[in-house]
């Protein structure tokens, strides 16, 4: 079912591991099958060229392997030129996937995506958009929750969003007590709140 070159990178994957004081730092799921990938790179903050990246993969043999290649072809290239980098680039690199399995390559990009605006929106590089409360779902979609595997819009813990003059309000359901509570807090402040335009987020929860 897969070719050389994927089992290559399956069984002996490179770049796994995390980075102390990565410069950007992410958590992506798969909408398509719940896996998870944590992603770190380290960027030159002159050059912007990706100096270091590491990942860690909770998901299938072909996301290892994805993942795996993805790393060794974005190292040393600068974050706007990995910006362009598509599912299909990789995929190729490995020799092609089955089917059912270029989702697991789509987590990946993804993942690198997520990190590299991660990156640009904290360092003041991202342009500016028309930002409204669907384009803030859309982002609150990339917050996982690993107990379940799942985003929190998906599970309901995101129950409502609103957004007036730089204030991002929401409604959460969430209890204090639950163990993905201070991941889930820490991880919605990292999505949102270096988007250009947004001043503060408020929280508030249903009893
Ligand atoms: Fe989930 Fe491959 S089946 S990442």
């Amino acid at each position: 079912m897969y070719t050389k070159k994927v089992m290559k990178h399956f069984t002996h994957p490179k770049n796994v591991g995390e980075i102390k004081n990565a410069d950007a730092k992410v958590m992506e799921g798969s909408l398509a099958c719940g896996d998870i990938i944590s992603l770190y790179l380290k960027i030159n903050p002159k050059t912007h060229v990706i100096k270091d990246i590491k990942f860690k993969s909770y998901g299938c043999a072909a996301n290892i392997a994805t993942t795996s290649i993805m790393t060794e072809m974005v190292k040393g290239k600068t974050i706007d030129k990995m910006k362009k980098l598509e599912f299909k680039d990789i995929t190729k690199a490995l020799g092609g996937l089955p089917p059912m399995k270029i989702h697991c390559s789509v987590l990946a990009i993804d993942a690198l995506k997520s990190a590299i605006r991660n990156y640009e929106e904290k360092h003041g590089l991202a342009k500016p958009e028309d930002l409204n409360e669907s384009i803030l779902r859309s982002r609150l979609r990339h917050v996982m929750d690993p107990k379940h595997g799942k985003d929190i819009v998906t599970l309901g813990v995101v129950q409502d969003v609103k957004f007036k003059k730089g204030v991002v309000t929401l409604l959460l359901e969430i209890s204090k007590d639950d163990e993905s509570y201070s991941h889930i807090m820490h991880e919605i402040e990292e999505r949102i709140a270096y988007i250009p335009g947004v001043k503060k987020i408020e929280k508030n929860f249903i009893d």
